[in-house]
């Protein structure tokens, strides 16, 4: 048995039905295998006592589970109504263009993935910029190089 089934099993423990903690369940599996890939979704899986499939289809639904790999950091830049009204298209193309990846890429050196991504609840400080799940908020085309080198110089 792996570690990821024990640790379910407690998961399980606190719910009157398997199926709640099948969100924690995930979450552990994508930290222990730092995404949800077929191996993540088969133990989680095995451990919950359902199949790979239910695990995916639960996971392709939440921004903060990840079925492919991510970046060692995480830059979300909102594009809802608030943000682009305040010009967040603008921010999320200043994005792209200081780390030469188009939106919903991770650089080639595994540094940052990028990915628009819809309100964060920030909506009175647009544009809202997620960084590893750190808000930025009032963030102009400006701002983003230098929250790029913050993320080079933290490596
Ligand atoms: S629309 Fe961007 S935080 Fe709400």
């Amino acid at each position: 048995m792996s570690e990821l089934y024990g640790e379910v099993q407690k998961l399980k423990e606190r719910y009157p039905d398997w199926h709640s903690a099948t969100l924690p369940a995930l979450q552990l599996a994508q930290e222990k295998h730092g995404h949800l890939s077929p191996e993540a979704l088969r133990e989680c899986a095995d451990a919950l006592g359902t199949t790979p499939a239910v695990c995916k289809a639960v996971a392709s639904f939440y921004d903060l589970l990840h079925l492919a790999p991510v970046g060692r950091h995480m830059v979300e830049v909102c594009t809802n109504v608030s943000c682009a009204l305040v010009g967040a298209q603008q921010v999320l193309e200043a994005f792209e263009g200081e780390l030469g990846i188009s939106a919903g890429e991770t650089t080639p050196d595994g540094t940052v993935t990028l990915r628009p991504i819809e309100c964060l609840g920030g909506c009175g400080w647009a544009t809202i910029v997620s960084v590893d799940h750190h808000y930025r908020t009032h963030v102009k085309p400006d701002d983003v190089a230098g929250i790029v080198q913050e993320l080079r110089d933290g490596d």
